[in-house]
Formats: C-alpha cells, sequence, structure tokens
C-alpha cells in the first residue's frame, strides 16, 4: 500500500483530507507541524500545506532538500502566488493544489504524481516581483521554476510585453547561476555586422575601430546565463556560428584561432512566429532544437484577464514609490475599462496606462485610465469627414494612406526608433518594420 505524509496545521482540513485518501486505499500519516516528523523516508509522497503556524511551508520544504531527501511533493495552499510557485517548483514540488479544491482532483493528482515519482533538484529562494495568478500563469511559472532547476536552454515565446524579458531574469535569479552575471544581448537592437562582435568578442585590429582585445556578451557571462533577447531579428549567418557555439560551449573571438570554451546557460525569446520563419528559409530548424529544449509560451494579457486587477495595484504601488505619489487604489469604473480593453501591448501597455493615470491622479483613486484616448469619439467624428470628402478614385487607398500618414508621423515624433513606435502602436517590432517596408517609408 502506498503511504502519504500530511502536513496541514488546520485540524478539520486535515482530518477530511485524510478520510478521503483512506477511502482511497491509501496509508496516512497526518501531523500539525513538521517537528513531530522523525523521518520522511517511509513515504511515497508529502502532501504540504504552504502556510502552516510555526514554519513556512517552503522553508520546510527547503530544509527537507537539503536534507537530500527526495520525496515526490504536493503542496496545498489557499494562495498560489508566483513566488510560492516558482520556489515550490524549484524544491521538487510536482503539484500545487490551490484551495479549495475537491475529491476527485485531489485522487486524480495523487494518483498521478505516485506513478510518476519523479523530482527536480534543490534550490534557493528569490525576490516577489512578478504578478500573476491566473492558470495560464500557475503553468508558466512551473515551467519557470523547473527551467531554474536545469542547465538546459530555454526558449520564451510570446507577443510583445508580455514579460519575456522578466521571465528569463527570473529563471537566473532561480538558478544556480544566480550570484554569476545575467547579460542581455537584444539581437535586433545591434546592427548586424556588429552583433558578431557583441557576441564572441574580437581580438585588436580584428576590424576597423577593433582597438582592444574585448570580451564578447559569451564571455561576459560566463559561470552565468546569457539572455538572447529576439533571437527571430538573428542574421542567418550568425546563426550558425551560434549553433556551434550552442554544441559545444567552444568560440572564437573575432580575428583569433585560439578556441576559446565558456560555461553559459542560454535562454532565447522571441515574439516571432520561428517555425513559420523555419519553413520561410529565414531560421535555423537545428538552431531551433537547440534552443527549445525547454518551451515557455507566455500567454497574452487578454487570455488571462483575472490577472489584471493585481497588476493594477502592483503597477500603481510601484508608480507611487517613483513618483512619490500617494494614489489608493482604482475606482471600479476604471478597473472595467481594464477588463475590457484589448491589451495589443500586453503587460508593458497595462503598466505604461497605470503609472500615467497615477501621475494624472496623484492621490485617491484613479477614475479612468483614459483607454480609448486614440480610438475616441472625435476621431470617429474626423475619420467620418474625412472619408465624406474622398473622392471615388481614393476609396482605395485610404487604408494605406491613412497608415502611410500615421507611420510618418510617428516616424518623425520619435526620430525613427521603432522599438519606441512599435511600443506606442501595440505591434511588434518587426509587424512594424514590414509596414514600413510595405509602404516604402524610410529612416529618418
Ligand atoms: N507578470 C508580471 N508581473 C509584473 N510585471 C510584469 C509582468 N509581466 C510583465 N511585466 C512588466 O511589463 C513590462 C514588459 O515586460 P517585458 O519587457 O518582460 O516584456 P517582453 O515580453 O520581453 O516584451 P518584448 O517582446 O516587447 O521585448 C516590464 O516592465 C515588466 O517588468
Ligand atoms: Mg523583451
Amino acid at each position: 500500500m502506498k503511504s502519504i505524509l500530511l502536513i496541514e496545521d488546520e485540524k478539520s482540513a486535515r482530518y477530511a483530507l485524510k478520510r478521503v485518501l483512506e477511502d482511497a486505499g491509501y496509508s496516512v500519516v497526518d501531523v500539525e507541524d513538521p517537528d513531530d516528523i522523525q523521518s520522511v523516508s517511509n513515504f511515497n509522497l508529502l502532501i504540504l500545506d504552504l502556510k502552516l503556524r510555526n514554519v513556512s511551508g517552503i522553508d520546510f520544504l527547503k530544509e527537507l532538500r537539503e536534507k537530500g531527501k527526495n520525496i515526490p511533493v504536493v503542496v496545498i495552499t489557499a494562495y498560489a502566488n508566483p513566488q510560492n510557485i516558482i520556489s515550490a517548483s524549484r524544491y521538487g514540488v510536482i503539484d500545487i493544489l490551490k484551495k479549495p479544491f475537491d475529491r476527485e482532483e485531489l485522487l486524480e493528482l495523487v494518483d498521478r504524481v505516485l506513478k510518476e515519482e519523479e523530482v527536480s533538484e534543490v534550490r534557493t529562494d528569490t525576490k516577489g516581483l512578478i504578478v500573476g495568478e491566473s492558470e495560464r500563469m500557475v503553468e508558466v511559472f512551473k515551467k519557470v521554476g523547473l527551467a531554474a532547476s536545469t542547465d538546459m536552454n530555454v526558449l520564451l515565446i510570446g507577443e510583445t510585453g508580455v514579460g519575456k524579458d522578466l521571465l528569463a531574469e527570473v529563471i537566473h535569479e532561480n538558478s544556480p547561476r544566480k550570484e554569476a552575471p545575467f547579460v542581455v544581448i537584444n539581437c535586433s537592437a545591434i546592427p548586424e555586422t556588429l552583433l558578431e562582435a557583441e557576441l564572441f568578442g574580437y581580438r585588436k585590429g580584428a576590424f576597423t575601430g577593433a582597438v582592444k582585445d574585448t570580451k564578447g556578451k559569451i564571455e561576459q557571462s560566463e559561470g552565468g546565463t546569457l539572455f538572447l533577447d529576439e533571437i527571430g531579428d538573428m542574421p542567418f549567418a550568425l546563426q550558425s556560428k551560434l549553433l556551434r557555439f550552442l554544441e559545444n560551449r567552444t568560440f572564437y573571438r573575432l580575428g583569433e584561432d585560439r578556441e576559446r570554451k565558456a560555461d553559459v546557460r542560454v535562454i532565447a525569446a522571441t515574439n516571432r512566429n520561428l517555425k513559420e520563419m523555419i519553413a520561410e528559409g529565414k531560421f535555423r530548424e537545428d538552431l531551433y532544437y537547440r534552443l527549445s529544449q525547454i518551451v515557455i509560451e507566455v500567454p497574452p494579457l487578454r487570455e488571462r484577464r483575472e490577472d489584471i486587477p493585481k497588476l493594477v495595484d502592483f503597477f500603481i504601488g510601484k508608480a507611487n514609490q517613483e513618483f512619490g505619489t500617494n494614489v489608493k487604489g482604482i475606482e471600479v469604473s476604471a478597473l472595467k475599462e481594464a477588463m475590457d480593453y484589448e491589451w495589443k501591448g500586453n503587460v508593458r501597455e497595462l503598466k505604461n496606462a497605470v503609472y500615467k493615470a497615477v501621475l494624472e491622479t496623484k492621490k485617491g483613486f484613479i477614475e479612468t485610465l483614459n483607454l480609448s484616448d486614440s480610438g475616441g469619439e472625435e476621431l470617429d467624428v474626423l475619420l467620418e469627414r474625412c472619408i465624406r470628402n474622398l473622392s471615388e478614385q481614393e476609396y482605395r487607398e485610404f487604408l494605406s494612406r491613412a497608415e502611410r500618414k500615421l507611420l510618418e508621423h510617428l516616424m518623425r515624433k520619435y526620430r525613427g526608433n521603432k522599438s519606441k513606435i512599435a511600443q506606442v502602436l501595440g505591434i511588434s517590432r518587426n509587424t512594424l518594420k514590414s509596414k514600413l517596408e510595405a509602404l516604402s517609408i524610410q529612416n529618418f
């Protein structure tokens, strides 16, 4: 018979759980306080409440793992915040059961875990800078925790502003490499010719302007994590060089023939569809497989609207800190605005909207996030007037002309800063680039 150790400080919950498990044919030992446990060695599974009276479940878990106990653990908790989930996953928690849960849910989970009985490695704790309680994000955080406990390459996929950068850092901060550097290289921001030198470093005189021997980002991240942001924008030619590095962790500085080695964990991110790019011959398939040992897909905000209220509160708090304002919260009507909005720029757009509203509100409660600013009634009236004045020949061109006007205006206003323009439009930098190309709008 499989035996289960149950740690739960609340008496009625403990008895109820014990009964359900015993009825299902497991043998159960239940304790109120982890101190009452002599040894966990004889159990097949530990069910642990995260919030115990005298000690945090996570601390207990950490201690357990440090002693080398690798018993499978299922955690039960009423408040599954991201940090708890990430830490729990790092301490080899197999699953998290949110209270209240029903009998079937519990039994199904226990059954599954006992069949798998596998654990991941042991790590330490994190800081709380990330928000999300939706089911979709809970899945993401679990993967982040697992990714942190391995040395595998991670690929973060998701629309602009969903939090890929943030999660890359969280993975590093939770990994055994956290004392070593976390180095970012943005493959779309650096001109093609410089990217290789930035990545691999160079020898003095390797090219005009190479005035001294210089370490690349790979070497700078020795022992730590290299974050390849916007990997979809890496030029094809460079992709094979990166692949070579990923395969055997060796590389050459530009202009040098001495092979160098680096101990680096790689995380990459993109908002582009790499599979499509592979089909179009723009991204190397072999590189894709190398990079995607663990794939974490971060869902757009509109697919996890439950996270919006917490994110709004979080950003109000942060904005108050940064601006010294004293905004207490948000009116229900304004929050409703946020709940109904499209959020094409995802969390980044939400953050910007909240920061702006905090600056305008200063104290008290935010009354509106002004989300319809750009699509409001005034604009409708103006557009209506334009359309009415169009000649028959002009109908066809109307959309592209409107788009052209807008893009030209933005290119001037932001001096050709495509990242910024993509951000205000809530589209990806690459969508913007292809629009600019299609309309042959030049750089300013
Ligand atoms: N779950 C979250 N909790 C708190 N802050 C978040 C969360 N997700 C994103 N943010 C914040 O939103 C902003 C945008 O996130 P980030 O830069 O990580 O997005 P991204 O996916 O890398 O976007 P892009 O594809 O445009 O580079 C950042 O300021 C980040 O800190
Ligand atoms: Mg990013």
